[in-house]
């Protein structure tokens, strides 16, 4: 079917992947009172730009954070020793209040909703503070290395302030890429986690669409509306479909397992039980076509019971977990879009294929009722072979 290429074609895209390059702007960038760095780099979101001095001797930094800053907002930079996101991540957040005066506040995130204020972080800070010019905040910081580390992860983040405080940011686009590792002695941000991690939900969520929300229903389709055009071609589409479909979803399942394992802190629960749940009927399905009886079995209507509605469970748990899944990875409306309109152009096949079927099976009966009382001498078999055309 020719609907299948398209999903392929966007696959082999996405997985070719992107690398965005990037102009090292930082460099020329100047500080107040004589500061100077020996490290800059241009971070990949936000307008940022993170300049630091590693000390060797006493692990130390001293860094200076740059970013945009909305009229009415907050701008913060974080490293991270116990995980890649926002929970855990040792925060310096600098506004600007109702006067000119910038506020600096070191605050250890422990959840989604954190309360915003000048506390202790879990790592020395010798000293902070911000300076904001033209837009453009800058924070300096001097900071004890966690554990004496040279790469950590870093996070940096811009949001609006709530009477006067720091109100929770954007949770779409930039906004939620905002973080990677930073290694200090060499200066890169390269093996920047967030972005091989947008990039890893990404196949998980291309594999998984492509098998189960849309080759397992072509496979169906086949099974159920080619049997009265191609007998017994149909089954061999069916097989070859599904088991297709089986192997590239249980690559995809095990890209979501892996995700899944990584994200310390939030479980999608609902996306995961059906998840695990479709991994099992599915296999069952494979296995079940090792027992299939016979045509003549008399058990082969109850295994087609069986198959059926397991098959259009399978289909149905899909469609709806594939949904669950674009709420999770929020990918961009067209990605969106173009799933329910393949979804939608698949259902609409099926249905006219319906009906053709069951004028093609009526008119069949009615033929095969005629060669029965042997008018023009035809038999059963003549007569399907007349209504193939
Ligand atoms: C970190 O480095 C400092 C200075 O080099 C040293 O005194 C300290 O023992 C180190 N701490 C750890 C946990 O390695
Ligand atoms: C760390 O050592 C450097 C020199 O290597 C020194 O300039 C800096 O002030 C020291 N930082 C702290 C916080 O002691
Ligand atoms: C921060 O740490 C200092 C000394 O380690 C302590 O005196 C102070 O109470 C702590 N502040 C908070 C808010 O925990």
């Amino acid at each position: 079917m020719a609907t299948s290429f398209i999903p392929l074609l966007l696959l082999t895209l996405l997985l070719a992947g992107f690398s965005p390059s990037l102009a090292q702007t930082c460099l020329s960038d100047t500080f107040s009172g004589n500061r100077f760095y020996s490290n800059c780099n241009t971070l990949l979101y936000l307008g940022a730009k993170v300049h630091w001095t590693y000390h060797p001797s006493n692990a130390t930094i001293d860094v200076a954070y740059r970013a945009p800053i909305s009229s009415n907002g907050w701008v913060a930079w974080a490293l991270n020793p116990t995980g890649s996101g926002m929970i855990g991540a040792q925060a310096l957040f600098a506004f600007s209040g109702s006067g000119s005066a910038v506020s600096v506040y070191a605050t250890a995130i422990s959840s989604y909703t954190p309360d915003v204020k000048d506390g202790n972080l879990s790592f020395k800070v010798y000293s902070k503070s911000g300076e904001l010019s033209n837009g453009v905040m800058t924070i300096f910081a001097t900071l004890a290395l966690p554990q004496n580390r040279t790469t950590v992860n870093q996070v940096w983040q811009a949001g609006p302030l709530s009477n006067g405080v720091p109100a929770q940011h954007s949770t779409t686009g930039d906004n939620i890429k905002s973080s990677g590792s930073i290694d200090l002695l060499s200066g890169s941000v390269s093996g920047d986690t967030s972005n091989s991690r947008q990039r890893r939900k990404n196949t998980h969520g291309v594999l998984n669409a492509v098998s189960w929300g849309i080759l397992m229903p072509v496979g169906a389709i086949m099974a159920r509306y080619m049997k009265v055009f191609a007998d017994p071609a149909w089954f061999y589409l069916h097989v070859a479909c599904q088991l297709s479909a089986y192997i590239i979803g249980v690559a995809g399942w095990g890209t979501g397992l892996k995700l899944g394992s990584e994200s310390s802190g939030i479980t999608y629960h609902g996306h995961r039980n059906i998840g695990i749940a479709l991994f099992c009927l599915a296999t069952l399905q494979i296995f079940a076509l090792l027992l299939r009886p016979k045509k003549d079995n008399k058990y082969r209507f109850y295994w087609n019971i069986y198959h059926h509605s397991v098959g259009y469970c399978v289909i149905v748990l899909s469609v709806i977990n594939i949904f669950k899944g674009f709420d999770i990875l929020i990918p961009g409306d067209g990605w969106k879009t173009a799933y329910i309109i393949i979804i939608a152009t698949l259902g609409g096949i099926a249905l006219i294929l319906e009906v053709v079927t069951w004028i093609i099976v009526l008119k069949r009966k009615d033929r095969e009722e005629k060669s029965h009382h042997g008018t023009n001498g035809f038999n059963g078999y003549e007569a399907r072979q007349q209504s193939r055309v």
